[in-house]
């Protein structure tokens, strides 16, 4: 009886162990009774299909390869298995008994994710809990902005953060590469983008409405085209696309510290010292238009992601409205209002991606001049954007500053590192539901997923970027990935403990969340 008793205590933390391991939470999870023991002897068994979940595991848990991709005795066997009774490509079905573990990915997405839930089942003991997980997302967007225009985060900085969101099953980076406070991707047909347009002579201190003067520090950097196709593949071997954006028509004083010509008043800007929105747009002659898809083709050579994000958002129309081409432009064109204008200028961008067989991606404003279905529909002031995008029959991606906004403060406490305002704590990240209430059944179809923002005016290094995007991003993770029916906060808390582990061995400068 007392044996019985142990057996059975041992098997419910074992139990516990599985079902509290792996975030985001799995679809479903029954344990077993016993653990699998990693050794020395313990081979890895990969299909040939799947070699990014090969590669992960090879290189975190050093496993030998068999001779054979057969499963065998004391061996992980990953296979691909296109029939998996599992809705998407990026569903898995990962068992664990005392002889072996096998992860069946549908696809090899799948795969990598089935092999990322196993590294988050180890124990320190080298021991994985006999269990059986069925997985996969609730949504196919599951992303993370980068702002490495206002303060650059070098190359290696990057790469980490892939490592990061790719454990906790993000597939999507969005990098923000060019705005008002600098121009950070090699453009070869117009290389004074960088040689001039990266580098701002200094940097607001504290926040605009302070007007606390200048740090008097130049700030710079940009990604050479071969830095972007490392990041593009490195992602892509953990199942992240990158999202590129060129911002256009507004946040463009970078790019007109060089080249005055695509702007309004002919007046020699030099790049952005400032935050906040900014007057200086690009204007709407023809010539401009065909600089800026140039950029986009040589963008296009260098993501193969099908969408491709072109900003569209806080474009004040006072230079349009003063511009005399500008205005010429609109009658010509027989636009009514600059709005519209707007309208027209986001359109020849969509055609001209679509044309390439690309998809165009805008902030909620590209709405408001009119743009074709064809564009998917990025709502960040609130949901409004993204619900008014869904009923009009526009693909969308739920980034609400009310809730994936991780620029904004975490917490109330007076030791929390300056911020751009805002509170967006990690409970209300959990809570949030990308699908709102609002729609229809059919419209919430429309709803690719979500994404988490870090706009880095108040980020300058690396380390406070990771700082605002952990654990925000998991919680974003989880309400992405997980069944609205199986999320639970204080589980997740729980489970959390297991990546403030993960980060503290990776030097990765999360911010700690203190027990409830
Ligand atoms: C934005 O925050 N302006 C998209």
């Amino acid at each position: 009886m007392r044996t019985f008793c142990i057996l059975m205590i041992a098997a419910m933390c074992v139990a516990a162990a599985a079902e509290t391991a792996v975030t985001p939470r799995p679809v479903a999870v029954t344990s077993r009774q016993g653990v699998f023991q990693m050794d020395s002897s313990t081979v890895l068994a990969a299909d040939p299909r799947a070699p990014q979940a090969s590669r992960l595991l090879s290189h975190q848990l050093a496993l030998k390869s068999a001779d054979s991709i057969k499963a065998c005795g004391n061996c992980v066997h990953i296979t691909v298995v296109p029939g998996l009774a599992v809705p998407s490509d990026e569903g898995y079905i990962l068992e664990v008994t005392p002889n072996s573990v096998e992860i069946r990915g549908k696809g090899p997405a799948g795969a990598y994710y089935g092999a990322q839930s196993l590294l988050q089942l180890l124990n320190s003991a080298k021991q994985v809990p006999c269990v059986r997980i069925e997985d996969y997302p609730r949504f196919q967007w599951r992303g993370m902005l980068l702002d490495p225009a206002r303060h650059f985060i070098p190359k290696q900085a990057v790469l980490k953060l892939i490592d990061e969101f790719a454990a906790q099953k993000m597939n999507v980076l969005h990098l923000h590469l060019t705005d008002d406070q600098g121009w950070r991707v090699e453009i070869r047909k117009y290389p004074r983008l960088t040689e001039v347009g990266s580098m701002r002579k200094e940097t607001r201190a504290g926040h605009e409405r302070e007007a606390k003067g200048f740090d008097g520090k130049p700030h710079g950097g940009f990604y050479s085209q071969a830095d972007i196709r490392e990041i593009v593949a490195y992602a892509a071997d953990r199942f992240v696309s990158i999202l590129p954006e060129i911002e256009m028509p507004g946040h463009a004083q970078a790019a007109l510290a060089e080249y005055p010509e695509l702007g309004n008043t002919g007046e020699k800007l030099e790049v952005f010292t400032r935050w906040g929105v900014n007057k200086n747009v690009f204007n709407v002659n023809e010539s401009t238009i065909l600089f800026l898809q140039n950029v986009l083709d040589e963008v296009l050579m260098l993501s193969p992601n099908k969408f491709i994000h072109v900003g569209g958002d806080e474009v004040p129309f006072d230079q349009w409205k003063a511009s005399p081409a500008a205005q010429a432009r609109m009658k010509e064109l027989g636009l009514k209002s600059e709005a519209e204008l707007h309208g027209y200028f986001i359109r020849r961008m969509d055609q001209f991606l679509t044309k390439r067989g690309r998809r165009l991606v805008g902030w909620d404003e590209i709405l408001e001049g009119g743009v074709d279905r064809s564009a998917t529909v990025m709502s960040w002031r609130g949901n409004k954007g993204g619900i008014a995008a869904a009923r009009l029959g526009h693909d969308v991606v739920m980034a609400p500053n009310s809730h994936t906004y991780f620029d904004y403060y975490q917490a109330k406490s007076p030791s929390e590192p300056l911020a751009i305002g805002g509170f967006v704590p990690l409970e209300k990240v959990y809570e949030f539901d990308p699908v709102p209430p609002e729609l229809t059944a059919e419209e919430g179809r429309r709803i690719l997923g979500t994404q988490g923002q870090l706009w880095s005016e108040y980020m300058p290094t690396p380390e406070r970027v990771e700082y605002m995007a952990f654990p925000r991003s998991t919680a974003l993770a989880e309400v992405a990935w997980t069944p609205k029916a199986r999320a639970d906060y204080a589980d997740f808390l729980r489970r959390l403990r297991g990546f403030e582990q993960r980060w503290k061995s990776r030097g990765v400068n999360f911010r700690p969340t203190p027990a409830q």
